[in-house]
């Protein structure tokens, strides 16, 4: 499996915090199937550091790695962000100071919880507008999203991705969240599904169980393409089908 949204990079956002959680979090996404993971610290987001993509974020990711071989880890970690998206995103990207999912096409984004549908819209077709397709990180968790799922077609039929937290399959983020990422999977607007994951300890990037789950309420097929099949192109910068 291929996970495209963990906190796994350490001491740089609320994530891991240390590179020993950092390669306890590949150790559990490994014993769970995953075989790829995407870094993507918080970055542009209000409140916390504005981490933009540096040396010293690439030779963190070079270290992880390294000490991933060491451990005889089977996890490769590739570089990327979730990107805070409230307005002047674009021309960071152009410098550099904030990045796409392995320097791929795909752009994973964050809203403000409370933000409103027509904003994010707004965001999206500037971003596609410039090339990029944007991956809506749990859009399951966005207020306007649970009280309108319609939201979600219409950000899928702009050309967006949704990709949603596996802890919202269980209920982790309350029951709107999870009600409303049950529809996205049953209406089959969903495309990825990510672990979100922060530590090894609690949302951590343990993925089977979701898996499982999403094989046995909808369908295995459905299942590999989210959690396998849509990520792994996504990575290699391939086109994914979008199904609204
Ligand atoms: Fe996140």
């Amino acid at each position: 499996m291929t996970d495209i949204h963990c906190h796994i990079l350490d001491g740089v956002d609320d994530g891991a915090y240390c590179l020993s959680d950092s390669v306890e979090m590949a150790r559990i996404a490994s014993e769970s199937g995953t075989r790829s993971i995407v870094a993507t610290p918080h970055a542009n987001a209000p409140g916390m550091p504005e981490n933009a993509w540096d040396d010293a974020f690439t030779q963190k990711l070079a270290a992880l790695n390294a000490a991933l071989i060491k451990e005889h880890i089977p996890v490769t970690v590739y570089s990327g962000q979730e990107i805070f998206c409230a307005g002047g995103v674009l021309p960071r990207l152009r410098s550099g100071a904030l990045i796409t999912l392995n320097a791929s096409r795909y752009i994973l984004i964050e809203f403000d919880f409370l933000a409103r549908s027509e904003a994010m819209m707004d965001q999206c077709e500037e971003l596609i507008a410039a090339g990029y397709v944007p991956v809506i990180a749990h859009p399951e968790r966005y207020e306007a999203l649970k009280e309108d799922e319609h939201t979600g077609y219409l950000l899928k039929k702009m050309g967006c991705l949704l990709q949603l937290n596996k802890g919202s399959l269980f209920g982790a983020f309350g029951r709107g969240a999870q009600n409303t990422a049950h529809g996205f999977l049953s209406g089959g607007l969903a495309d990825i599904i990510a672990s979100d994951a922060h530590s090894p300890y609690m949302r951590t990037p343990f993925m089977s169980d979701a898996h499982e789950m999403v094989s046995e309420f909808y369908s295995l097929d459905y299942a590999e393409l989210l959690f396998r099949e849509n990520p792994g192109l996504l990575i290699e910068n391939k086109d994914i089908e979008v199904i609204y």
